[in-house]
């Protein structure tokens, strides 16, 4: 299986590069609200995926293309899934190089309640003391009790401009208002869905004969770039406020 994205003219795919070894650090972690107490200079990440990954693929390959954990002490601790047929967890697991990224499922629909599905994944995700947590194509409606948990170190990627088109189907909704151009957005996640302070916006063409596939693939081209660069950005600006202080 290839993550790899359709190639859209003219612009660079992450997945066009090779990936060597990872060399992530190894810690044993517990949950201190974000801090790893067996060394509290190393910043965990846990992504959530339900799907292809592809996004998760290239915050993980940025990460050690660009050595986040050597040069930074950032490293990806888990990647979990609420669907055990997330084609992402089997390219992650298929990928000796990234051994040292735990992979999990959590099934939502083994429960009840949101609320209960959502007090689980807290609770699997804490185990690896995030100092972030990153939604990456994670399809759940999260509660506001998890939201709060997490806020201020809770991310998320959608696929339009915000503050348009917020929910499903945004491709199809922005050709059909006759959208010039349409993009994708990275954003802190607030319980209100899709709102939230927005971290980083790609802008791409909406072409005459566009489909709803033919933008989505452009656009997810862009998201592969700025994603793993606003993951990046969500640390630097925290250095530099530490510094600041
Ligand atoms: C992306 O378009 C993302 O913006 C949206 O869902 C899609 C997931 O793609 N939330 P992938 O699973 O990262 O390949």
């Amino acid at each position: 299986m290839s993550l790899r994205s359709k190639p859209v003219k003219g612009e660079k795919s992450v997945f066009s590069t090779t990936v060597r070894k990872c060399g992530v650090l190894a810690a044993t972690n517990c949950n201190l609200g974000g801090v790893n107490r067996d060394n509290p200079s190393v910043k965990n990440i846990v992504i959530l995926i339900s799907g292809a990954g592809s996004n998760m693929a290239a915050i993980v390959q940025a990460a050690h293309q660009q050595r986040w954990s050597e040069r930074l002490g950032i490293q990806i601790s888990a990647v979990i899934s609420n669907k055990a047929q997330a084609s992402g967890l089997a390219w992650l697991q298929s990928c000796s190089e990234f051994a040292d990224i735990q992979t999990e499922v959590l099934e939502h629909t083994q429960f009840a309640s949101r609320e209960d599905f959502d007090q689980a994944l807290l609770k699997r995700i804490d185990v690896h003391a995030p100092h972030l947590v990153v939604l990456a194509g994670f399809m759940r409606i999260l509660s506001p009790a998890f939201v709060a948990h997490y806020a201020g170190r809770l991310i998320n990627i959608h696929p339009s401009l915000l503050p348009a088109f917020t929910g499903l189907n945004t491709h199809q909704r922005a050709i059909d208002a006759g959208c010039k151009f349409a993009g994708a957005t990275v954003h802190q996640v607030t319980p209100e869905l899709d709102h939230g302070h927005i971290l980083a916006q790609a802008v791409v063409p909406v072409l005459a004969q566009d489909t709803a596939a033919d933008l989505a693939a452009r656009v997810l081209t862009q998201e592969h770039l700025i994603y793993p660069k606003a993951v990046l950005d969500f640390f630097k600006l925290e250095e530099a406020s530490r510094q600041a202080m």
